[in-house]
C-alpha cells in the first residue's frame, strides 16, 4: 500500500513476458496446480475433499470463491495462506512456490483474532512491527496510524477490543492485513458475523482500498451480492466431498460500479440468476456429473451476459482463454 510508506516502496516489476503471444507472468500472479486435500477417513480408508484443482489470478485481480459449506474452501485459502498443506499440487505466488506462512499473504478472518490486551494501535503496531523488523518505534506507529485511519478509525487507536463493536473489530483486522503491505490479501467470510449496514460500509471501504492499492485478493463468500459488488472474477466450487470448480464466472458489471445502482446496471440479473441457479441446483447436479469434455485444468469460463438466457450466456471457454481477454 503505497500510500503508507515510509519504509519501502512494493517493487513495481516489469512482468516478463514468457514468450511472444504466451501468457505473461502477471497473468498468473498467484497460480494453484492441481492442489488436493485427502484426510483418512475410516476403515482406513481416505476422504477426497477436492483434488486436481486450478486457478490461475492475476495481480491486481479481486477473486471472489462461492460454493457450499463443506466444499472446501477454507481448505482453499488456508492453502494460500500456507497454514495448510496440499496433499498433492502446488501454489504459486509471484514466482514462487508457497511454504508455510508469509507476511506477504494477509488473512482476514471471519472472527478477527485480535490480541485483548493490546489496543487498536497496539494490535496493528505488531503486525507492522513483524513485518519490518528494526523499524523505528515512530515509523511503526505512523503507519498503524495510517492504516487505523483508512478503515475510518482514527480517534478509536487507544480502545481495546472489548470496547469495539464487531464491525470496528472487523476494521482493526483490515488495518492489520492492509498495514503490511501483502502481496495477496486473503479473506474467510469476512463480513459474515456482521448486521447487513455495517457489512455493506466495509464492504465499500474494502473495494475502495484494493482498487486504490492494486491489491490482489482472494475472498470466500457465501453471499451472491457481496461477490457480485467486489469480485472481477467468481470461481463456483460443486458441492463436496470430491469438489471441482464448476465454473469461473467472468463479472461483465463495470469496475466503477456503485452498491445503490447495482441493480440497474446491464447484465446484473443475468450474472445474480447464474449464480443463484449454480447454488441452488448446479453445485448438486455438476457434482453427480461434470459434462462431456469438463477438463479440471481449464475450467469453463462464463460471462452472463444482459438480454440472453442463463443456458446462451455460457461461453465455451477456458481458464487460459480468460486470462488473455
Ligand atoms: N482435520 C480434518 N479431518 C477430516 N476432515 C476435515 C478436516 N478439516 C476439514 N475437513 C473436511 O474438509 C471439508 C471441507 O472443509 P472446509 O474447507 O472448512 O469447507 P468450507 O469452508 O467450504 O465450508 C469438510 O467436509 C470437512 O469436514
Ligand atoms: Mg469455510
Amino acid at each position: 500500500m503505497s500510500t503508507l510508506l515510509p519504509f519501502r516502496r512494493r517493487p513495481q516489476r516489469a512482468a516478463p513476458d514468457a514468450a511472444a503471444g504466451g501468457a505473461r507472468m502477471s497473468d498468473k500472479f498467484i497460480s494453484i496446480e492441481g492442489i488436493a486435500r485427502r484426510y483418512p477417513a475410516p476403515g482406513g480408508r481416505t476422504s477426497t475433499v477436492f483434488e486436481n484443482l486450478w486457478l490461475p489470478v492475476r495481480r491486481g485481480e479481486f477473486v471472489c470463491m462461492i460454493g457450499h459449506s463443506g466444499c472446501g474452501k477454507t481448505t482453499v485459502l488456508n492453502i494460500l495462506a500456507g497454514l495448510e498443506a496440499p496433499s498433492e499440487g502446488v501454489v504459486i505466488v509471484d514466482g514462487q512456490a508457497i511454504e508455510g506462512t508469509s507476511l506477504d499473504r494477509a488473512v482476514i478472518f471471519q472472527g478477527h483474532a485480535l490480541l485483548p490486551w493490546r489496543t487498536v494501535l497496539g494490535n496493528v503496531a505488531y503486525a507492522v512491527s513483524s513485518r519490518w523488523r528494526g523499524a523505528r518505534r515512530a515509523e511503526v506507529e505512523e503507519r498503524a496510524r495510517r492504516a487505523i485511519a483508512t478503515v475510518g478509525l482514527a480517534g478509536s487507536e487507544h480502545k481495546r477490543p472489548s470496547e469495539l463493536s464487531g464491525g470496528m473489530k472487523q476494521r482493526v483486522g483490515i488495518a492489520r492485513a492492509l498495514a503490511i503491505e501483502p502481496k495477496i490479501l486473503l479473506m474467510d467470510e469476512p463480513f459474515s458475523a456482521l448486521d447487513a449496514l455495517t457489512r455493506g460500509t466495509l464492504q465499500d471501504e474494502v473495494r475502495r482500498i484494493c482498487i486504490e492499492t492494486g491489491q490482489t485478493v482472494f475472498m470466500i463468500t457465501h453471499d451472491v451480492d457481496e461477490a457480485i459488488y467486489l469480485a472481477d472474477r467468481i470461481v463456483l466450487m460443486t458441492n463436496g466431498p470430491e469438489a471441482k470448480v464448476a465454473e469461473i464466472v467472468e463479472n461483465p458489471l463495470p469496475k466503477a460500479r456503485a452498491r445503490a445502482a447495482l441493480h440497474h446496471a446491464p447484465g446484473y440479473y443475468a450474472l445474480r440468476n447464474h449464480l443463484m441457479d449454480f447454488l441452488v441446483t448446479r453445485s448438486k447436479t455438476l457434482r453427480d456429473a461434470m459434462p462431456a469434455g469438463y477438463d479440471p485444468r481449464h475450467p469453463p469460463v462464463v460471462r452472463p451476459a444482459p438480454g440472453t438466457s442463463d443456458a446462451e450466456a455460457i461461453v465455451a471457454g477456458t481458464e487460459a482463454s480468460a486470462m488473455r481477454a
